[in-house]
């Protein structure tokens, strides 16, 4: 058998051990190494010392070879993409020859080690033509004894790592396939007579004091000079008076490990994870997980991500109210846990496992159940547990992703909880829960969470795993899918984890978008570097773009997440602190008052000391009414800089509508040339600003520019969630809106009468095929200044799809360049996402107001908008809606923005397209299966809105 097909873990790896920091000496062998890809397997005698590489390229290491012009980036979500046949693979077998030449100090002596952090998928190691060994397990770390290899001076390093090995089927994660050794390599001076010498910290925290014990060699000794603390290892001591740690204080105790030859520095925090009657606690309190699953990629270097980028993700995180990370779906840099130990994150830690192709199969041949697969199983679950055991992050370990069932689970959660009692296990792929100790689930609909929330789940068939089951803690591992557009529907789950204690929150799906960018400066996804099988855009479904920029769900998660809660309630504000430990201490409380967006009064309110969990009302200042829409805005924002925001930071608002609302203003003395519309001829009728086609009886002029007028819009650019269903037996919204013909309506004028006091219009609306139609009137009216339409829209015939949205579009002249208005922003507001936007005055470019998502699609409506006026060259333009419309402003038409596959697709036109909505279709999350919650699915029916137009 090859040996990357073995289904063993490898070998030649010494056993796995914790990542620390030591004084022991360290060479880093990073930087660039001579590199050559062949197609397959072949042999070519290069880990001989004396190979001659040097036609040979250059590539950096750590890298993903693919980044750097060597083959193509592949991305498939469950499909292997190679004939599934474990634990063979294809001949066809991209390797990577790696040849390294290097200058060993000269004071190096002693047992060394060669760490290599993470090679995706199989290397097979040499130094100085000497086989090391072979190590699988991508995302894990592999070290191998160099011994008498190492040579004072020149050494040389080869590595051959073949993109396709046995392991490959254990790494069938939803994300690009890419190859490379993309982690760190090392020498690493080890102590004499200690290769394997291990650091285990068990640093728990009860009743006020940490509890410490560590694991360590025989002779060795910890110290914790801030606490006085000097112990032997092995042995147990309580120190009174620590802080604990947990996500929102991080507080960490700097220790040193003095071992024979080598001293090991730990940041320890004490802390103690427990389940107890069914709640999962952090050291005595019950937390809830504002989480994300956070894969490792970047846009440039792809799996060999830059620790300043991991940072910066956290700290963007942080800025979001963002508590937690699973690190979905296998252990990422360490350096990455070291930052959430520092900044404060709960992580569940999650194994490099997962056989999701073998779900295509009905889980035949599944390796998780296959007895050859057992050790390279518990392998990559001893690596993982043993590398980040001394997190204190670290508060579940997860055995991997969608793997089915199978006995190679069964026996990981079994050595993990024999060798860390101290945190629980997850697995959500197997509903019984017969292995861990928390119950999963990935995209329960709100309904389904809601009845595990009353402990009153469907029962599973087995009585005692199902008492069991429903005694468990209950987290949704994912939910809330952001491919795109997207998600709506996040309040309300939140508010399932604020009503049931069981309900203790979830990681939503999925951090960041994992684009490559291309060299002409725009992101590719699947099936943009020709590969044979992808899943499309199904690779972006992040909160954050490529390059960390927020996408505006960001902000809505920003708000249902904030960690106080203020709600006003006549002229009481109440506080509720939703934090899992901190008081409200370090917030305090501002507060605006602003008259048609316009501020006119601001100031301070004294915020009381809340503990976590308790609630506080205040008495608001008076505030006299006013004649215009008088909004009060109160903001939560930090005191003192913090390591991841400055102060006034803001982290949680409310808004209270003050004053009745009232209209804007006319202008006083409005003229009326115009009160009755004025036919021309066969042609034209004019009524007041307007002029309008008198066959169509679209308004085709107003004040002098040019217009185009589109009666009703039923449909969108379809966004990605429009786009999935998660059920293949159902069919998505995109083709039920393409069947029923939303895209293709065409319009009958029925009729265009000039009346006393103005125009009316009416015309049939439907789609070829269908007698599904839609009666729409029109009553324009004018003051001489604006226009102003009454719409009525009755529905006819058989409807059998939800409509997009209800709204008109016009096209005006390219000259407008910046809308400003009075309504929800600054972002975008879809009915089931719009918790961030605030009602306000806004200013936004016309480009700006778009949403570059990389695949195009429906974005960037502003909601509740009063009035809004569009300005630039072409002069003011000026839109009123009562009630409310969203607003969406564009340099391209619906059908462009639907038919571009690249935001570089979209080019402005020679006019700017104004669509008005009265009624949207929510945005959902149908991709992951949580069905759209019911008054955001935008059924046919009777409606009637109005809005003016005017210079
Ligand atoms: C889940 C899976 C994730 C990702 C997600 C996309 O089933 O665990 O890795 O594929 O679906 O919706």
């Amino acid at each position: 058998m090859n040996y990357w097909e073995d289904p063993g873990p490898g070998y030649g790896v010494l056993p796995a051990r914790a990542a620390v920091r030591s004084d022991a000496p360290r060479l880093s062998l990073n930087g660039q190494w001579r590199f050559k890809l062949s197609p397959s397997v072949v042999e070519t005698g290069f880990e001989a010392v004396d190979f001659d590489d040097s036609e040979w390229d250059w590539l950096p290491v750590p890298s993903s070879w693919q980044l750097h012009g060597h083959g193509s980036p592949a991305y498939t979500n469950q499909k292997y993409p190679f004939p599934v046949d474990p634990p063979y693979v294809p001949d066809e077998n991209p390797t990577g020859d790696h040849r390294l030449v290097f200058e060993l100090p000269d004071a190096w002596n002693g047992p060394t080690v060669l760490r290599f952090d993470g090679v995706d998928s199989c290397a097979r190691v040499w130094l100085n033509g000497v086989e090391l060994g072979v190590t699988r397990g991508s995302r894990l770390p592999a070290e191998f004894a160099v011994g008498d290899v190492l040579r004072p001076g020149r050494n040389v390093l080869a590595v051959r790592v073949h993109q396709w090995s046995s392991g490959s089927y254990l790494e069938d994660q939803d994300m690009w396939w890419l190859p490379g050794i993309f982690r760190d390599v090392t020498l690493i001076s080890r102590p004499v007579d200690s290769m394997d010498a291990d650091v285990f910290v068990h640093a728990d925290y009860a009743d006020g004091a940490g509890v410490l014990r560590v694991e360590s060699s025989p002779g060795a000794v910890v110290r914790i000079p801030s606490l006085d603390v000097e112990v032997p290892c092995g042995e147990t001591v309580t120190i009174p008076g620590v802080e604990p740690w947990s996500a929102e204080v991080p507080r960490l105790y700097d220790a040193v490990v003095e071992l024979p030859g080598e001293r090991v520095s730990l940041r320890i925090g004490f802390r103690t994870v427990d389940i107890v009657d069914g709640v999962l606690r952090v050291n005595g309190r019950r937390i809830v997980f504002h989480g994300v699953n956070r894969h490792e990629h970047d846009p440039v270097f792809g799996r060999a991500v830059p620790v300043e980028r991991m940072r910066e993700e956290l700290l963007v995180m942080k800025r979001h109210n963002i508590n937690a990370i699973r690190t979905s779906h296998y252990p990422p840099d360490s350096r990455l846990l070291e930052l959430c130990d520092e900044l404060g994150f709960w992580v569940m830690d999650e194994c490099d496992y997962e056989t999701h192709g073998f779900f295509l199969l009905d889980w035949r041949g599944n390796p998780a159940d296959d007895p050859r697969f057992l050790d390279a199983s518990l392998d990559r679950m001893r690596r993982t547990v043993e590398r980040d055991k001394n997190h204190p992050c670290v508060v579940m370990w997860s055995l991997g992703n969608e793997a089915g069932v199978g006995s190679n689970l069964t026996a990981m959660a079994a050595w993990t909880r024999d060798r860390d009692p101290s945190r629980p296990v997850h697995y959500e792929g197997d509903l019984s829960c017969a292995d861990v100790d928390v119950y999963s689930r990935m995209y329960a609909s709100h309904a389904e969470v809601e009845a595990i929330g009353k402990r009153a789940e469907k029962p599973l068939e087995d009585p005692a795993l199902d008492a069991r089951r429903r005694a468990m803690p209950f987290v949704l591992c994912e939910y809330s899918h952001a491919g795109g557009n997207g998600p709506g529907g996040l309040p309300e789950y939140e508010e399932l984890f604020d009503r049931y204690e069981r309900c203790q929150g979830g990681f939503l799906w999925e951090w960041m978008e994992h684009g490559i960018l291309r060299a002409d400066g725009s992101y590719g996804y699947g099936g943009d570097f020709g590969e044979e099988l992808h899943d499309g855009t199904y690779v972006l479904d992040g909160l954050v773009f490529p390059d960390l920029r927020p996408q505006p769900v960001l902000a809505e998660v920003h708000k249902v997440y904030e960690p106080v809660r203020l709600s006003v309630v006549d002229d009481m504000l109440t506080i509720t602190n939703r934090y899992d430990v901190l008081d409200t201490s370090h917030l305090r409380l501002q507060w605006d008052v602003a008259d048609e967006g316009i501020v006119a009064v601001r100031g301070t309110l004294d915020l009381p000391v809340i503990s976590a969990g308790d609630s506080a009302t205040v008495q608001l200042p008076q505030l006299p009414v006013q004649n215009r829409e008088r909004w009060l805005t109160i903001r939560a924002v930090l005191v003192h800089d913090t390591p991841w925001a400055p102060a006034g930071h803001e982290v949680a608002f409310t808004q209270t509508h003050l004053a009745p609302h009232s209209p804007a203003p006319t202008p006083a003395s409005a003229p009326a040339p115009h009160l009755r519309g004025q036919r021309l001829n066969r042609e034209l009728v004019d009524l007041g600003p307007g002029r309008f086609d008198g066959r169509t009886g679209r308004l085709v002029r107003l004040s002098g520019w040019g217009i185009e007028h589109v009666p009703l819009e039923l449909w969108r650019a379809p966004t990605q969630h429009d786009a999935r269903t998660w059920d293949a037996t159902t069919l998505d919204r995109k083709t039920r809106w393409a069947n029923a013909g939303l895209d293709r309506l065409r319009y009958r004028t029925v009729s265009v009468e000039p009346t006393a006091d103005g125009l009316t219009v009416v015309t049939m609306v439907g789609a070829a095929a269908t007698d599904a139609r839609v009666l729409t009137t029109y009553r324009w009216t004018t003051d001489g200044h604006r226009l102003t339409a009454d719409v009525d829209v009755e529905p006819l015939g058989e409807w059998s799809v939800p409509w997009a949205r209800l709204g008109v579009t016009f096209g005006v002249p390219a000259g407008f360049q910046t809308m400003t208005w009075f309504g929800l922003g600054p972002g975008q507001a879809y009915p089931d996402s719009r918790s961030a936007a605030r009602i306000g005055r806004h200013t936004r470019t016309i480009d700006d107001l778009q949403v570059p998502y990389l695949y195009p699609q429906e974005n960037g409506a502003r909601g509740d908008v009063r009035w809004a006026e569009l300005s630039g060259s072409a002069g003011k333009l000026r839109l009123a809606g009562d009630p409310h419309l969203a607003v969406t402003v564009r340099r391209w038409t619906i059908a462009d923005l639907a038919a571009a596959e690249h935001p570089a697709d979209l080019r402005p036109g020679d006019r700017v397209w104004i669509t008005l909505d009265a009624l949207q279709h929510g945005l959902g999350s149908p991709t992951s299966g949580a069905p759209i919650l019911p008054p955001h699915d935008l059924q046919p029916q009777q409606h009637s809105f109005r809005f003016s137009l005017g210079s």
